[in-house]
């Protein structure tokens, strides 16, 4: 079976490429590389020994998306193709809007002329409210996010279940994820963030391979062990496998899931650094600063529905995601731009 990979250039795509073309399914990719460089997709081909299928263009042109479905007999879609940086949504709301709504729109617009019905889309842990208790729930309280970026998710969420609501052929599959890091164990495809990093760890890694002074960390007054945010950090791996295991569901079930991907536990921002500095053998410096405005305490998934409905569960450890997150890093210091 082929699957459309919208956004598979990118960090989480590229990754789940590879699990796809290792589970021995054709993935035919759709992305205009706003956010990436196409050598991601060269170095998935190589890391499996298999080719995929690349077309540029963006999801929002539905003329090439109607000419990739009559290209390829597609099975399922997994949609990660989207805007993401949180700050830069609430600079450029209209854009946020814009890319990550009428991607979607279009793009099941077209499946549905196409009669093609199953699709995964990437949602994220900004959906839960921040006043929900620990760990969070697929059930858990959603909605009052704090910026445009968290609202798309939202918004995608409520079209994509009231399709599947209003027309029983739909399988849909949401995933919220939680913080994906790391990188591949080859080392050949990782995140390559565009200017200053928003998340932590490629900020850590770039102050480790010296493109970066020192980490700011941001509060050491919020109500966890040692201070510091708690976050369950996944490692993209892992997360791929989530979405092989979600192609399989998806394709025997009708309706709309949810279904979080996370490992259950949350490390905090100390927990990291110490971690990624043991591991490595590298140095870290870091400053304790303000606490970033939105940010909350404390964040992790109950990740028991996956593992009972999708049978998926988180294997990696955190000093795996410090590894691979550094071995893709030292190895490719200025990511795929060199
Ligand atoms: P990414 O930016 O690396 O990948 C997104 C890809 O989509 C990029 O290759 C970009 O060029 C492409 N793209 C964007 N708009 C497009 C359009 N209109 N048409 C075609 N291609 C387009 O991001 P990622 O970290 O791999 O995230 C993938 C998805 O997962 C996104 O939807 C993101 O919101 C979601 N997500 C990410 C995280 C995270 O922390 N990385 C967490 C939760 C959810
Ligand atoms: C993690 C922890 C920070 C950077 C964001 C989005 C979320 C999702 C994943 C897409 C927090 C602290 C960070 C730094 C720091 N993305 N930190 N210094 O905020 O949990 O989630 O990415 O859906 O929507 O909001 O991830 O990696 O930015 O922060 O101290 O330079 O690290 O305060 O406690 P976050 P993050």
């Amino acid at each position: 079976m082929n699957v459309l990979v919208t956004g598979g250039a990118g960090y989480i795509g590229s990754h789940t490429c590879v699990e796809l073309l290792e589970s021995g399914y054709g993935v035919v990719v759709v992305d205009n590389l706003c956010n990436s460089n196409p050598e991601s997709l060269k170095r998935v081909q190589e890391i499996t020994g298999k080719s995929l299928k690349f077309y540029e263009g963006d999801v929002r042109d539905e003329s090439l998306l109607r000419k990739i479905f009559a290209e390829n007999e597609i099975g399922c879609v997994i949609h990660f193709a989207g805007l993401k940086a949180v700050g830069e949504s609430v600079a450029m709301p209209w854009e946020y809007y814009d890319n990550n709504l009428n991607s979607t729109l279009i793009l099941t617009k077209v499946m549905k002329e196409v009669g093609m019905k199953n699709i995964i889309f990437s949602s994220s842990a900004t959906v839960y409210t921040a006043d929900n208790e620990m760990p969070l729930r697929e059930n858990s309280r959603t909605g009052n996010c704090t910026n445009p970026y968290g609202w798309t998710k939202y918004m995608t969420e409520q079209i994509l279940s009231g399709m599947a609501h209003a027309d029983k052929e739909w399988g849909i599959v949401l995933l919220r994820y939680f913080n994906p890091i790391g990188a591949h164990i080859s080392g050949r495809i990782g995140e390559d963030p565009r200017g200053i990093p928003n998340n932590l760890m490629p900020y850590i890694t770039q102050v480790a391979v010296g493109r970066r002074e020192k980490l700011s960390v941001f509060g050491n007054d919020y109500d966890t062990p040692d201070g510091t945010g708690v976050r369950d950090y996944i490692h993209v791996v892992d997360l791929a496998k989530g979405h092989v295991a979600a192609v399989k569901y998806v394709v025997n079930n009708s309706g709309c899931e949810v279904f979080n991907l996370g490992t259950g536990t949350g490390y905090s921002v100390l927990d990291m650094v110490n971690s990624f500095v043991s591991v490595n053998n590298v140095a870290v410096p870091y400053v304790i600063t303000e606490r970033r405005p939105g940010d909350i305490g404390t964040c992790y998934a109950d990740p028991a529905k996956s593992a009972e409905k999708l049978g998926w569960k988180a294997e990696k450890t955190l000093d795996d995601m410090c590894r691979d997150s550094w071995n893709w890093q030292k190895n490719n210091p200025m990511g795929y731009g060199e």
